[in-house]
């Protein structure tokens, strides 16, 4: 089985973020996003990965060649986003083989190896992760046939025909290759997944659905990153590489590799990053700290702080997503006031 893991799109909900990187490689629990779904792809046996890139394809490829994958990564380059059914088309030489599509942006605590089983004991075309939402009406919905398998899939529903939400992942045979180029881009001039699996269903094809039980996250928008996060955190083990001095550490709490904590406290859990210094700080529940970063005279919590930024009496600091390499002090200069140099579509509550 191949694996085709989609990092492009233009991640305008996470702006100004991915202004300046591409979103699957934000980091959850002091890991990208992108390296959950090549994780989960690999344990499922896949043999080889596409990875689709986007608008900031340079930093995808040098964080993926950052790490000595088991298997061969290709990077295929999509451009534009001009839809998920794009992205099969884009990869068509690539994609000889069955194969799984994992939406390089969401996260799946159990993995997909049950699901890739399941497929494979199938003779179905394809087969749709389902899970079970409270609000169908923000997702792509399925009508199912009383056999389980897909009648129909509709996209925000206004009348939901049942509470099964489509989750990032399909499998797929390389007949979803044919529907791919049969069908017409949509009102938002997308190539539109949905419409080739309708495809598949109305050309007499079966497409299947498999349930997930553990938790699914689309990272989409800060609350989805930072609901990730907590859900990551929640599972890791304590685990100390660093220097601890004249602090308390509460609960589970990882310190990575020549990390150095003095007259702080620290409550789990929660990560701090390599090589980082905390000083005179409080570092509470749900906080990843990355790596290389300074955080003295603050209290931070429920906050992702990403590699290289310095935090310097900043008061306290609450359910944050801080970029790389920020800089962020109290002024001692007078007028005392914010003194704030803030992009587009930033967002900040003071
Ligand atoms: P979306 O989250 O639907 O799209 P987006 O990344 O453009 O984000 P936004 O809506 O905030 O602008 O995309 C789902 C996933 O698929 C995501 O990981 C990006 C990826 N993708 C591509 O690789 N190519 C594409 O053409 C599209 C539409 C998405």
């Amino acid at each position: 089985m191949k694996a085709l893991i989609l990092s492009g799109g233009s991640g305008t909900r996470l702006r100004p973020l991915t202004y300046s990187q591409q979103k699957q490689l934000i980091p959850v629990a002091n890991k990208p996003v992108l390296f959950y779904a090549i994780e989960d792809v690999i344990e499922a046996g896949a043999d080889e990965i596409g990875i689709i890139l986007g608008p900031n394809k340079d930093q995808v490829i040098e964080m993926v060649k950052s790490v000595a994958w088991s298997v061969p990564i290709k990077f295929i380059y999509q451009g534009e986003p001009r839809g998920l059914a794009h992205t099969i088309l884009v990869a068509e030489e690539f994609l000889n083989d069955d194969f799984v599509m994992y939406l390089g942006d969401n996260i799946l605590r159990d993995g997909i190896v049950r699901h890739g089983e399941r497929f494979h004991s199938l003779d179905s075309s394809a087969s749709v992760l389902l899970t079970e939402v409270d609000y169908p009406q923000r997702f792509g919905v399925a009508d199912l046939n009383p056999d389980g398998s897909i009648r129909r899939l509709v996209e925000k529903p206004k009348v939901p025909p049942s509470n099964y939400a489509l989750v990032g992942v399909y499998f797929f045979k390389p007949v979803i290759i044919e529907a791919c180029k049969s069908i017409e881009p949509s009102w938002r001039n997308e190539l539109e997944i949905t419409d080739a699996i309708q495809w598949l269903i109305e050309h007499g094809y079966k497409v299947d659905a498999s349930f997930v039980e553990g938790w699914w996250k689309d990272t989409g928008k800060p609350e989805d990153i930072f609901e990730a996060n907590r859900l990551i955190l929640d599972d890791i083990e304590l685990k100390n590489d660093g220097q601890i001095d004249n602090s308390r550490v509460m609960g589970r709490v990882v310190v990575e590799k020549d990390t150095k904590i003095e007259r702080s406290v620290i409550k789990g859990p929660c990560i701090i990053g390599k090589n980082s210094i905390i000083t005179d700080s409080y570092i509470g529940p749900y906080t990843s700290i990355g790596y290389g970063c300074q955080i003295c005279g603050t209290e931070v919590e429920d906050a992702i702080i990403m590699d290289d930024s310095k935090i310097t009496n900043a008061g306290k600091i609450v359910e944050s997503l801080i970029g790389r390499n920020v800089r962020i002090q109290e002024s001692a200069a007078l007028p005392k006031g914010y003194r704030l140099i803030v992009g587009d579509n930033s967002d900040i509550s003071l």
